[in-house]
Formats: C-alpha cells, sequence, structure tokens
C-alpha cells in the first residue's frame, strides 16, 4: 500500500484547525480538521450537480452562473462542459490555498477549469457573494460542506437556513436554479426550500461516475 504523502497545509480563515492536502499514488485527498472533504477517486456527484443544473438552463444566451466552492473542480469543469462561449461562471472560493492547489498540483485531476476563459475565481465566501447582487444568476450551485446539516465549517450553516435561502432566492434570476449538493436527504430542508419560493426537486446520485458508490443527493429549486 503506498502511503499518503502530506504536500501542503494551510489555516482556514476565521477557523480553528487546518486545511491540509494529501497524495497517495495518483489519488489526491483534502481533509479539514482530520474530516476528508474530498477525494479524487470520487466525483461523479459533483459532476451530476452540474450537469443537472446546467441541462435545466440549457438555451439561454449570456448565462451566469456561480459556483461555491472550488474544491478540485470538478463542478466547474462539468459546468464548463455544459457551457457555450457567452457563458460566464464565477467559482467562489473560501481558502485561497484550494485555489492556490489546484493551480500548482490538482488541476490536472478535472482538465484545468480554472485555465479557461470564462472562469473567474473569487477568493470569498460565497454566502456575501450572493447577498452582494440581486436576480443576477441563472444558476447558484452550492457544494461547500456536507449538505444542510454541515460538517467542515458552522458559518455556512447560514447558507441553508430560512433567509440564506430567501438570499439566494433574490440572487436568482427569474426561472434560475438554486442547486445544492449533500451527503443525505433531508426532507425538512426540503420543505424549507419550497416555502421560500423555490420548486423542488430531490434528486439522488450516485457518488461515482460509473453509477456505483454511495448515494448523495441534489436538490435543484428553480424560481419562479
Ligand atoms: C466538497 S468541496 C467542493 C468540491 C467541488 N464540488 C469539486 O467538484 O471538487 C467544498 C469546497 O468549498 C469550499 N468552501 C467551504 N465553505 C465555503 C464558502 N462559504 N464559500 C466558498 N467556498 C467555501 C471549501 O474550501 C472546499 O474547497
Amino acid at each position: 500500500m503506498i502511503p499518503w504523502e502530506e504536500i501542503d497545509r494551510a489555516k482556514i480563515p476565521g477557523e480553528k484547525g487546518d486545511i491540509t492536502l494529501r497524495k497517495r499514488g495518483t489519488e489526491f485527498s483534502i481533509r479539514i480538521a482530520g474530516i476528508e472533504l474530498m477525494n479524487s477517486r470520487l466525483h461523479g456527484s459533483e459532476e451530476a450537480l452540474a450537469k443537472l443544473t446546467c441541462s435545466r438552463i440549457k438555451g439561454k444566451l449570456n448565462l451566469r452562473i456561480l459556483i461555491g466552492g472550488l474544491g478540485m473542480g470538478y463542478t466547474l469543469a462539468a459546468a464548463l462542459e455544459q457551457s457555450s462561449r457567452d457563458t460566464r461562471i464565477i467559482v467562489s472560493e473560501l481558502i485561497p490555498a484550494v485555489v492556490r492547489w489546484n493551480r500548482e498540483h490538482l488541476g490536472h485531476l478535472a482538465g484545468m477549469p480554472l485555465d479557461d476563459p470564462r472562469v473567474a475565481v473569487e477568493e470569498e465566501d460565497v454566502a456575501k457573494i450572493i447577498r452582494q447582487r440581486r436576480s443576477a444568476w441563472d444558476a447558484i450551485l452550492l457544494d461547500v460542506d456536507n449538505g444542510p446539516e454541515g460538517l467542515t465549517r458552522q458559518a455556512n450553516d447560514c447558507l441553508y437556513s430560512r433567509s440564506g435561502l430567501k438570499t439566494s432566492f433574490l440572487a436568482l434570476r427569474p426561472r434560475g436554479i438554486l442547486a445544492i449538493w449533500s451527503s443525505k436527504a433531508d426532507e425538512t430542508f426540503t420543505r424549507r426550500m419550497n416555502q421560500c419560493g423555490f420548486q423542488t426537486e430531490t434528486l439522488t446520485v450516485r457518488a461515482r461516475k460509473s453509477g456505483k458508490g454511495g448515494k448523495h443527493i441534489i436538490w435543484l429549486g428553480e424560481k419562479f
């Protein structure tokens, strides 16, 4: 068995604990405070987040898409694959080290999506970017944590709260989509999305691209 090698370690802005990047052969892992946030072997559901969303907004001109956060870039790469040349994607990433790791170590995993001219990176809390603008986005894709129950960053709970969902609702253009990744189902959260004005679909997707692996949940909430 090849041993894990720590490539880098960084502080998380405003939080206790470090974020680490580790490598074992061709496999990469990002961990926060000892919990695995992302592993390069499993990215089927991260890609599904973008594919399912983009399939619903395709055909519109000048699409504006916000993705939070970057991780290993799989969601971003899948969104680019589905998007035309006039689409612009802002990817928001809270931890500057993650952006640097994508440029120095991880970019090849998802085909160097940060190099695409349609992409701009903001090293910023996605909640702040959502609050800044109204009727700005055709889609907001959130994969910043384990889902509505959080795990890695308590401050992210606001994104899944009633007021956070209403803020996302206002930030979307008409017929825009709020797409949220989660490690597990949560019927209370589905109801909350509906109560905040979204017409919500709850989809089960598999962790592996092959259609195997654990089951993850994606909520697609459309603004009517
Ligand atoms: C599970 S990973 C995302 C994986 C990504 N979908 C992919 O395809 O690789 C979560 C990412 O969100 C970032 N993050 C966490 N909270 C955030 C926030 N409030 N705003 C922006 N990025 C955040 C983390 O640093 C991490 O890079």
